[in-house]
């Protein structure tokens, strides 16, 4: 699959084939992620991959919403995006560069996890993002340290259906020459 082709066929796939993902399957993918570029090279993305079905579980029932609960629910793996904090966006001397602040932490973390997709979707692997979850107790069960902040749910697995693309803006709309 060439890199175009990664891009415009990838889609958010919800519903998972009950086949299992092996881990040599999500190290390849976080290795994958790991070339995304990060703000000075900073590499703060890290990935807690929640294979034990129990822990999912408890997830989907406490800490999701019922639409991303029933994701959960059918894939094999959940993957946990973390951030370290306190780095992308920073000086040396712990001075923010930009007016953005540390919010380039959340630029990085997003280019970390379209590559995490696009690596799983060239292995054959779906994948969707989730943004809506229970911020504060998935981070305690997640057993998150105090510079690290939860940026994302992914949901992985083997896919068991083939979504439609959502409509996209045409360039017309999205692109402007100065
Ligand atoms: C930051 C972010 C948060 C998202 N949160 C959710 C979510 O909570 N639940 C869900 O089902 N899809 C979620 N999505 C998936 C989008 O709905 C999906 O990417 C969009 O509809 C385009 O479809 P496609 O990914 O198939 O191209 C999220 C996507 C992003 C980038």
């Amino acid at each position: 699959m060439n890199t175009l082709e990664a891009i415009t066929t990838r889609r958010s796939v919800r519903r998972f084939a009950d086949q299992p993902v092996e881990r040599e399957q999500i190290e390849a993918i976080v290795s994958a992620a790991s070339y995304a570029p990060t703000w000075k090279n900073t590499q703060t993305a890290r990935y807690v991959a929640v294979t034990d079905p129990d822990a999912r579980e408890k997830i989907a029932a406490e800490m999701l919403p019922s639409f991303n609960a029933a994701i959960v629910r059918s894939a094999p793996v959940l993957i946990a995006m973390v951030t370290q904090t306190g780095r992308s966006g920073y000086e040396r001397d712990g001075s923010f560069t930009t007016k953005k602040e540390d919010r380039w932490q959340y630029f990085d973390a997003g280019i970390a996890c379209q590559t995490f997709c696009l690596a799983a979707h060239e292995m054959g692997l779906g994948t969707v993002i989730m943004g809506i979850y229970d911020e504060d107790k998935l981070a305690a069960f997640l057993g998150l340290g105090e510079d690290q902040v939860l940026t994302a749910l992914i949901a992985l697995g083997y896919p068991d259906e083939t979504p439609v693309c959502p409509k996209r803006k045409g360039v017309s709309d999205l692109l402007r020459y100065l």
